[in-house]
């Protein structure tokens, strides 16, 4: 464990020319709160945390340096985090650009900038002190550092008109080696902006991995120049150049992010078949789909051609991802061409394999070698897992921890997936909860060392660029911590808390999750008078992903532009309520840092259901009158039901007297009711109510 560095140490920080001194700033313990009384917002919480009385203000006089300036990474963070806390304390830029003349405020220290190509051991461990002298991160790399600048920025808090820190010292690093976020860019594209927005909610989230989905059956998004037919033909026009590929790759870096690309193969590759067919396995394919359904191409494993074009687009490729990681996909193939294709039956037969798994091995088998001469490690999803296979290949799991854990018995490293799909609309308790080694894992030592860490996956058949943002964030936040934090962190009603905040953050790094369904709800109902769209989008989330698209056959030309693209999934309302019913009915709430009494709690919920009654009618004549909102009239109907059940149900607590089994069956028939689907948007509050009608009833129904 580092100790407390002295302030002569500062002091021997070589100073950024432009920068000036000293700065000690007001130390104190003097600004207000003490420690108890303001919880931290760190997110991922750190390793170890020791707070002390009291808080170092940021006044005046203030500075900033790094150790190794000219060190254009360090430099680059520093910077992003100076504008950042500029933005929230005011004059930081202003100072900065002042001479020196003293020692500095915040210090950062690494000791080298770490490895050339960021690999998966690259050390990201750092030391914050924030003491009576001022403030100091060091750490190994300049990894190490640019988390311990996010996590400096997440300690300021406004006190007394300044910006103060608390007294602190934080000893951090990442539980999992992989903590990544996959973006499918295929079914819908995203543009360069929309990826380094990512990227800079990804710094936010101490993530550092980008998995870059880009090819599959609907479109392959990455230009070749030696295969120049692959984005000229099956792109629809909707491609990174291979300038925009290195871009991004440094912006990454830049944030200590890998970014390992995918490219899909022997299945989901219809894109490619379709721009050059001599590599599939006979499929007929006339277009590139917009769906996930037929046509569907693989490439041919029987084919000498094949392994070619592999290994000059492999070699192509690695050329712009230096990352050791390549990520074949392999998931889903069928294999059905194969079968039906008398030369490659022919083939199977003559290598004596019984199945399309076999051949699938096969191919990878040959794939390895390619790989391996571009320097290139193989991972996949789940369905590359075979022993046939050496054990230097990872696996990512789609299909679950159990198939995870399996593949780790076998020895084979691996990522988990499955519970991360952002797609699913799952609530981020749920996905919080979901941990890469649980507690109570039966897997041995030995295995767990093989399990790398976990991955977030945004598919994209049901997001475009407007909507991406409130798809991804701020859920992603809660799987990041799990990813960093040690496994013990599992309070849900603190992530909630810490989560909120950090949604901020991560619009102040310029993601649009919070204005963006604003914007929808705006256009949706052309106007500017959006409270009761408002009110009502704030109590619903998007169903599942295949709800949606058993319903709604989602394709890449569906427009993206309904009530459920204006709403986001796990709303606050959820918690909000839950705490409030409980504040009511068992005189307490989660998360003791927001306490309210049943009183309060009861007024919130009362104001709440009078304005669902009091806007219902307005959204009902909405979803009449626009035919984007016209499949949300029976939800507009059921809110003001909904409300009405609730305004009943208080005012039979509020006078103790119990409702009869009448009132309180057809109340929760309502309930019942607003549970099926509709309008691809399910009401996110239910429970709590159930819970409000049971009571009011005196207990559960039978
Ligand atoms: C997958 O979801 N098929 C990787």
């Amino acid at each position: 464990m580092d100790t407390f560095r002295s302030t002569s140490t500062l002091q021997r920080f070589t100073k950024l020319t432009f920068a000036v001194a000293l700065a000690c700033v007001v130390a104190c313990g003097g600004a207000g709160a003490s420690a108890e009384e303001i919880p931290l917002k760190l997110m991922p919480y750190p390793r170890s945390v020791e707070r002390t009385q009291g808080y170092f203000v940021l006044g005046k006089e203030f500075h900033a340096a790094v150790s190794r300036s000219g060190d254009a990474r360090l430099d680059g963070a520093l910077n992003r985090m100076l504008v950042r806390l500029d933005r929230q304390c005011g004059g930081i830029l202003r100072a900065q650009s002042l001479p020196v003349s003293g020692s500095s405020t915040i210090s950062v220290e690494a000791d080298n900038a770490g490895g050339a190509i960021q690999g998966l051991d690259e050390d990201e461990s750092y030391q914050l002190h924030v003491t009576d002298g001022g403030i100091k991160i060091s750490a190994r790399t300049d990894v190490g550092a640019i988390r311990g600048l996010q996590t400096l920025l997440q300690l300021v808090t406004l006190q007394n008109g300044a910006c103060a820190l608390p007294l602190v010292t934080i000893d951090d690093a990442p539980r999992f080696r992989w903590r990544g976020f996959m973006l499918d860019v295929v079914r819908h594209f995203e543009p360069v902006s929309e990826i380094k927005r990512t990227l800079n909610g990804m710094e936010v989230a101490k993530l550092n991995v980008f998995h870059w989905h880009l090819s599959d059956d609907e479109g392959f998004r990455a230009e070749s120049k030696k295969f120049p037919k692959l984005t000229g033909n099956a792109s629809r026009g909707e491609f990174y150049t291979q300038e925009q590929m290195r871009d991004v790759v440094a912006y990454a870096r830049e944030r200590g992010i890998r970014v390992v690309p995918e490219f899909d193969m022997p299945g989901h590759s219809t894109s490619t078949v379709f721009a050059y067919p001599e590599y599939g396995s006979g499929e007929e394919i006339t277009f590139v789909p917009n769906v996930w359904a037929a046509p569907h191409a693989e490439l041919d494993p029987s084919n000498e051609k094949t392994y070619r074009y592999i290994d000059d687009f492999v070699g192509e490729m690695s050329e712009i991802f230096p990352d050791a990681y390549f990520h074949i996909g392999g998931d889903e193939t069928t294999g059905e061409a194969w079968l039906k294709n008398p030369r490659i039956a022919a083939f199977m037969k003559q290598k004596g394999f019984a199945t399309q798994n076999d051949l699938q091995a096969y191919f990878n088998q040959r794939l390895l070698p390619i790989l391996t001469k571009h320097h290139k490690r193989m991972i996949g999803w789940d369905e590359i897992l075979s022993p046939a296979l050496p054990k230097s290949i990872a696996v990512q799991s789609w299909r679950g921890a159990e198939s995870l854990s399996a593949g780790a018995k076998q020895g084979y490293e691996g990522i988990l997936s499955a519970p991360y799909y952002l797609d699913a609309q799952k609530t981020s308790e749920e996905m919080y909860l979901a941990d890469p080694i649980p507690a109570d894992t039966m897997m041995t030592a030995d295995e767990q060392k093989l399990i790398l860490g976990g991955e977030v996956c945004m598919w994209s058949e049901q997001i475009h660029e407007e909507t991406i943002d409130s798809r991804v964030w701020p859920r992603t936040m809660a799987m990041a911590e799990r990813f960093w934090s040690p496994q013990s962190r599992r309070d849900v009603p603190d992530m909630y808390r810490r989560l909120r905040i950090a949604s901020l953050e991560l619009e102040d790094v310029g993601l649009l999750h919070i204005i963006g369904p604003k914007t929808l709800r705006r256009n949706l109902i052309d106007s500017t008078e959006t409270e009761a769209i408002d009110a009502f989008a704030a109590a619903i989330e998007p169903v599942s992903f295949s709800d949606r698209s058993d319903t709604q056959h989602t394709d890449a030309l569906t427009s993206l532009d309904r009530l459920v693209d204006a709403v986001v999934a796990d709303p606050p309302l959820r918690q909000q309520m839950r705490r409030e019913v409980n504040a009511m009915l068992l005189g307490h709430s989660e998360g003791d840092a927001q306490a309210f009494s049943a009183g309060v709690a009861a007024y919130q919920l009362r104001t709440r259901f009078q304005l669902w009654v009091e806007i219902s009618p307005g959204l009902q004549a909405l979803a009449k009158q626009s035919p984007r909102l016209s499949d949300s009239f029976t939800r507009a109907e059921q809110l003001g039901e909904l409300g009405q059940a609730g305004l009943e149900a208080l005012a039979y607590l509020d006078r103790g007297v119990k409702a009869g089994a009448e009132w309180q069956q057809a109340k929760l028939a309502t309930i019942t009711d607003a549970e099926k689907p509709s309008a691809l948007v399910r009401f996110a509050f239910l429970p709590s109510l159930r819970q409000l009608v049971e009571a009011a009833g005196g207990g559960q129904s039978k």
